[in-house]
């Protein structure tokens, strides 16, 4: 029986060994992705990458947790993280408790992230009390886009690196036990990660992060484009397209199914 990673043990990993996290929304690409991850995030960018939605903004909490529970089944190493998504958090403490204990309840995963501005602090100091761990999420967030505008790095100018450096202590200060800091200057992230006391996982924020996480399907090539911050590693998307072409061409040129896919029962008392 594999022991499953906690969350002392992330927070434990402070400076040292980074941690290794990737997103997973299914059974199956969480099988093959736990083994290697100290965490599997369920990402609300399931939205975009599964559900062909434009941005993350219309995700919703049953979402999250049917994907949850898929993930769950699979995972028995990596600590499962459920983000919480647009609108289902930012009021309130209470109404961030409802959710977060509703995504942990009915998956049965260990901790929820929520994008963390500023004002968080309370939020993530509220859930933390009542047992619910958090991760947090800064610089570049993608549910703020209509506020804070597009898909670009963060640190563009000082009010916005002050911003960003607040947001980690917000974070760190009410008892996040990791902070994800999406799209920032490499200065930036070291900065952060030397002032905050939890482990920093980076994505398209530099090697000076404690950890790193990207979007699996991302990484494996699956679509045609990717952020700059995005190393592949497969191409995916033509490994399917050629297997698949080559399926279809068969069906039609009547060559699958052969003898080998093929059933020959006869009646055993005929
Ligand atoms: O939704 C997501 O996939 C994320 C990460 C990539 C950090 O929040
Ligand atoms: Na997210």
């Amino acid at each position: 029986r594999i022991k499953r990673i906690g969350v002392p043990d992330i927070r434990a990993r402070k400076g040292g060994e980074p941690l290794v996290c990737l997103t997973a929304y299914d059974f199956p690409m969480a099988r093959l992705l736990d083994p290697h991850c100290d965490v599997l995030l369920v990402g609300d960018s399931l939205g975009m990458v599964v559900h062909g939605l434009d941005t993350t903004i219309g995700v919703t909490l049953d979402m999250m947790i049917l994907h949850g529970k898929a993930v769950m089944r699979a995972a028995k190493q990596a600590l499962v993280v459920i983000d919480l998504p647009f609108g289902t958090y930012e009021a309130s403490p209470e109404q961030a408790f409802a959710s977060a204990s509703r995504a942990l309840a009915e998956t049965g995963a260990q901790a929820v992230k929520i994008e963390s501005g500023v004002y968080a602090g309370d939020t993530i100091r509220f859930l933390t009390e009542r047992g619910i761990p958090v991760m947090g999420h800064i610089g570049l967030k993608p549910q703020a886009a209509l506020n804070e505008g597009g898909f670009k790095a963060r640190g563009r100018s000082q009010a916005e690196w002050d911003r960003v450096i607040a947001e980690a202590k917000a974070a760190d200060e009410a008892g996040a036990f990791a902070i994800v800091i999406e799209g920032v200057d490499e200065e930036l992230a070291r900065e952060i990660t030397a002032q905050v006391s939890v482990p920093t996982i980076g994505i398209g924020a530099s090697p000076a992060c404690d950890g790193q996480i990207l979007v699996t399907q991302d990484l494996l090539g699956l679509f045609d484009w990717a952020p700059k911050f995005v190393k592949r590693y497969a191409s995916l998307g033509e490994t399917v397209s050629d297997a698949v072409g080559r399926w279809a061409a068969d069906v039609r040129s009547r060559e699958f199914p052969a003898a080998e896919q093929t059933y020959r029962i006869r009646p055993n008392d005929r």
